[in-house]
C-alpha cells in the first residue's frame, strides 16, 4: 500500500490535478472534503455531524475524519495505491495516517506541496463551479463551461460550493495557516516533501507531478 499526498490551500488546484492525474497514472483518488459532501447531501450521520463545521470553513474533527478515512482503507486491497486530496490536515491526521498505513505495510512516497499566491486561491475559489449531477468542476473564466452555467460532461446545473462565499474562504485560508501549514515542516523532515508550482496551467504542473512520480 502506497500513498501520495497533494497538499495545498483551498483553491490550489488540488481536485482538479486529482482529475488529470487520476487519467496518467494508477492512483485512486480519495478526497475527504468530497467523502463529506456526499455523507452530508445523503443524510448520514457523519454528514451532519460535519456540515457545521464545513459551512464555517473550520476543519471536522479529528476523530469523524479518521473514521471515515480508516473504513475506506480497509476495504481495499493492500496493492493499492492512493492519492489523498485534502487529507491529512493536522498534524494529528498525519501521524494517524503513517499509523494506519504502517498497519498495512505501507507509506507515504511524495506529498506534493501545491505553491499558488494568496489573491490567486481567493479568485479561483470565487470563481468555481461545481456540476450538481457529477461533480466536475469549473472556474468561469479560467477554466469555463462550453455554456455557461451548464456541465460539458453530463449537461448537469452548475452551482457554488456554499463554502466559497467571500467570509468562509477568507476564514477556511485562515484556517489553512493555522492548522495545516506546519505538515510542510512534518513532510520535510521526513524527506517526502516536493514543491510544485500550482500557479502555472493545470497541465504545466500536472506534468511536473509526473516527473517526480517517475523519478
Ligand atoms: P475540501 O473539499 O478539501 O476543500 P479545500 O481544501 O478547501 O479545497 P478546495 O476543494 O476548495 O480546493 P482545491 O485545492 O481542490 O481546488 P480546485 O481544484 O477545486 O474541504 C472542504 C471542507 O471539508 C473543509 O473546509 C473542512 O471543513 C472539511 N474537511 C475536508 N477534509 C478535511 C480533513 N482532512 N480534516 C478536517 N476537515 C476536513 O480548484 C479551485 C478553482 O480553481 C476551480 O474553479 C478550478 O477550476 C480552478 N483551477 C484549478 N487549477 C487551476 C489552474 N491551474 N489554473 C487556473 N484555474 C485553476
Amino acid at each position: 500500500m502506497q500513498a501520495i499526498i497533494l497538499l495545498g490551500a483551498p483553491g490550489a488546484g488540488k481536485g482538479t490535478l486529482a482529475e488529470g492525474l487520476k487519467t496518467s497514472t494508477d492512483y485512486l483518488h480519495v478526497s475527504t472534503g468530497d467523502m463529506l459532501r456526499a455523507a452530508v447531501k445523503a443524510g448520514r450521520p457523519v454528514g451532519l455531524e460535519a456540515k457545521s463545521y464545513m459551512e464555517k470553513g473550520e476543519l471536522v474533527p479529528d476523530a469523524v475524519i479518521m473514521k471515515i478515512v480508516t473504513e475506506r482503507i480497509e476495504q481495499d486491497p493492500p496493492s493499492v495505491k492512493y492519492m489523498f486530496d485534502g487529507f491529512p490536515r493536522t498534524l494529528d491526521q498525519a501521524s494517524m495516517l503513517d499509523d494506519v498505513l504502517a498497519s498495512h505495510g505501507g507509506r507515504i512516497t511524495h506529498v506534493f506541496m501545491l505553491d499558488v499566491p494568496r489573491d490567486m486561491l481567493v479568485s479561483r475559489l470565487s470563481g468555481r463551479r461545481v456540476c450538481k449531477n457529477c461533480g466536475a468542476v469549473y472556474h468561469v473564466q479560467n477554466i469555463p463551461p462550453r455554456v455557461a452555467g451548464v456541465c460539458d460532461v453530463c449537461q448537469g446545473p452548475l452551482y457554488q460550493r456554499p463554502d466559497d462565499c467571500e467570509a468562509t474562504v477568507l476564514n477556511r485560508l485562515e484556517v489553512f495557516k493555522k492548522q495545516t501549514e506546519s505538515l510542510i515542516e512534518y513532510y520535510r523532515e521526513k524527506g517526502v516533501l516536493v514543491k510544485i508550482d500550482a500557479g502555472r496551467d493545470r497541465e504545466l504542473a500536472k506534468a511536473d507531478i509526473v516527473a517526480r512520480l517517475g523519478s
